[in-house]
């Protein structure tokens, strides 16, 4: 079984990463051939920094290492370490209706807040079909909101095997229900187009502002309130045990507890969850080129995987 996910480097890493695509991702690198890559060609719909750009794609390896993913078992590297999906790409695009583009909500809410039509922006789950079916994968952990890209992906599997023989396997998104939607300080999606995000590595002082930022309702202190609508209680059943939880949710239930005091309970829960992996990413940082030699690994493991698919596919259609 090869499973694969990618993350785009377009800004520091956030909790609702790590439990909607990080935390299963890591789980699942036991499971099979792991490949996961850092999808740098996409952040370039909405990151026009070379130097932002570079440092992000490393900070997010570093990050993801930190948090448990095991090079000896999982392929880390870069998107564009494997230029080859560029190629791809190109061919699944002159296979792929235009409706099936125009019909994907990721682009028509990019649109919707402010960002230019560009071409790329428009052909995204083009490239992201490609950086799928060139490994052949079978399983993609994601959260909710790559749903939609899994189906295009699907769909643009299927038109290229009913054009040119069986090419391609229809790969299966793997999407867990508790963590499908981590709301941010906002309630809503935690995004950082939202600005609504708790950082997986902020600093203490600014994760701490930040959970006890997370908007309320005006219940009174004494009030029985709603756990289950809470952003506060939903962030908090991710990082406490079973009893914490719990603990809290009757305290909502009863009154008496105002916001605030979930709030401290939840940052000082997030704080201690995150703090292993602190510990293990200022061991890496320790060793100065431990990451590149992370990525060259992974990138010649998933380069072989391309090549022959490539090879295949080139073969399919005649060029
Ligand atoms: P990206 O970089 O926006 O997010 C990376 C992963 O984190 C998940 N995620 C969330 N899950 C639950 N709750 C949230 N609030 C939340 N925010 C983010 C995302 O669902 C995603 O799984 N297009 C992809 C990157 C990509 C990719 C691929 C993924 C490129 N090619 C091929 C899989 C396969 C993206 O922008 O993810």
């Amino acid at each position: 079984m090869r499973i694969l996910s990618g993350i785009q480097p377009s800004g520091a890493l956030h909790i609702g990463n790590y439990f909607g695509m990080m935390k299963p991702a890591i789980a699942l690198q036991a499971e099979g051939e792991a490949l996961y890559f850092i999808a740098d060609y996409h952040a370039l719909t909405s990151l026009r920094d070379p130097g932002a750009l570079r440092e992000n794609s490393r900070r997010v390896a570093l990050d993801f290492l930190a948090c448990g993913l095991d090079p000896d078992r999982a392929a880390l590297f870069l998107q564009s370490d494997v230029p080859q999906v560029t190629e791809l790409a190109w061919i699944l695009g002159t296979v792929t209706p235009m409706g099936l583009l125009e019909r994907c909500h990721s682009y028509k809410d990019k649109l919707a807040r402010g960002a230019a039509a560009s071409a790329g922006l428009f052909t995204y789950p083009v490239l992201m079909a490609a950086d799928i079916l060139i490994y052949d994968s079978d399983i993609v952990p994601v959260g909710r909101d790559q749903k939609q890209h899994l189906e295009v992906t699907r769909d643009i599997a299927i038109k290229m095997n009913e054009t040119f023989g069986d090419l391609f396997k229809l790969p299966e998104p793997r999407i867990h229900a508790e963590t499908e939607v981590v709301p941010g300080t906002d309630a809503q999606k935690m995004s950082k187009s939202y600005r609504n995000t708790i950082e997986i590595f902020g600093a203490e002082k600014e994760t701490r502002k930040r959970v006890m930022s997370i908007v309320t309702d005006s219940t009174p202190i004494d009030a029985p309130k709603d756990a289950a609508s809470s952003a506060i209680f939903q962030l908090y059943s991710l990082v406490a045990s079973t009893e914490e939880k719990e603990v809290m949710a009757a305290e909502f239930r009863r009154g008496g507890t105002g916001y605030g005091d979930f709030k401290k309970r939840l940052f000082e829960s997030l704080w201690r969850y995150f703090a292993p992996m602190r510990e293990r990413r200022a061991a890496i940082l320790a060793q100065p080129n431990y990451i590149d030699g992370v990525l060259a690994r992974g990138a010649e493991r998933a380069n072989a995987i391309a090549d022959k698919v490539m090879a295949r596919v080139r073969d399919a259609v005649g060029v």
